[in-house]
């Protein structure tokens, strides 16, 4: 069986701020860098850093090429990636002093994703291989449409939540993983059990995984719902926590851990992301993850 990320590569420029800027007003940033991310590969990472080589398949632009060394250095493999004219995706992150972050995207080369290169990459795939998705690159619906044809088993994280996901077909989903606001979103409700509980409604096969940050997680499928506490660390820059979890969610789905062991690790994992700053960088070994202890 293989994982394949069909995802988005950002070059994330990250601001340290003292407040995110508010309407009308110009701050000085303390500190800025420019770090490897994007949901995509920040999940490919999380899954290699959790002992799974997946497959990532995503356009950069011409100056992302730093990209295929950081996947190599990561163990990721870029058979699919390619490279087209034209600029990289790239974002602006405010960073405050809570570590709490603001997001500007810029679609760049992750917006340029053709049918045929769909087609190219998943003619590589079968039935059982599991594909993981976000919601930064365009095509996302042939995507799913082809992938779920094939038989593969589809997890996706609707992230960035926009109204281009309201033209996929969502039932065609084995796995969400989704948080607060993209819950609240997507399913109009507003406490983490009545999301959950439309959410399963709407995807009554689905494994649904709704994260709450400082809140902790919940998983329903069917007749099972369990929750998982987060573990409390002081935030330095809560950027791409979400996608360790998911992740590390996906390694132990892969690995056919129990949900209740896979929801733990990931909740750690997610926290110890939070105590470093940038994207990619952040994202902590299992290693890491086993050694850490706090109840
Ligand atoms: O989830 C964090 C990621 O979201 C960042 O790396 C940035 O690129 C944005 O896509």
């Amino acid at each position: 069986m293989k994982i394949l990320n069909f995802g988005s590569l950002n070059l994330d420029y990250t601001y340290q701020v003292s407040h995110i800027v508010r309407e009308g007003e110009t701050i000085l940033a303390k500190e800025v860098g420019l770090n490897l991310g994007g949901k995509g590969f920040n999940q490919s990472v999380a899954l290699a850093r959790a002992g799974i080589s997946c497959y990532h398949a995503g356009l950069v632009g011409e100056e992302g090429l730093d990209f295929y060394d950081a996947c190599e250095t990561y163990g990721i493999k870029t058979d699919y990636m390619k490279t087209v004219t034209g600029r990289c995706g790239h974002t602006i992150i405010q960073v405050d002093e809570k570590g709490q972050n603001s997001i500007v995207l810029f679609g760049g080369a992750n917006q340029k994703n053709s049918k045929e290169y769909v087609d190219e990459v998943l003619k590589n795939f079968d039935t059982g291989d599991i594909i993981l998705l976000q919601n930064e690159i365009n095509e996302l619906p042939y995507l799913i449409d082809q992938a779920f044809a094939k038989g593969m088993t589809i997890v996706l994280n609707p992230s960035p939540y926009d109204e281009r996901l309201e033209e996929c077909d969502l039932g065609k989903i084995s796995v969400f993983l989704l948080n607060e606001t993209e819950g609240q979103q997507m399913t109009g409700m507003t406490t983490p059990a009545t999301i959950v509980a439309a959410m399963a409604a709407s995807y009554s096969n689905a494994k649904i995984v709704l994260t709450l940050g400082e809140g902790g997680s919940i998983y329903h499928q069917g007749d099972e719902e369990l929750y998982q506490a987060a573990f409390e660390v002081k935030a330095v820059d809560t950027t791409a926590a979400g996608d360790t979890f998911t992740g590390y969610f996906v390694a132990g789905l892969y690995k056919k851990l129990p949900v209740k062991d896979i929801l733990i690790t990931a909740s750690k994992a997610a926290a110890l992301a939070v105590t470093k700053d940038g994207a990619a960088k952040s994202i902590p070994f299992m290693s890491e993850v086993e050694l850490f202890n706090i109840d």
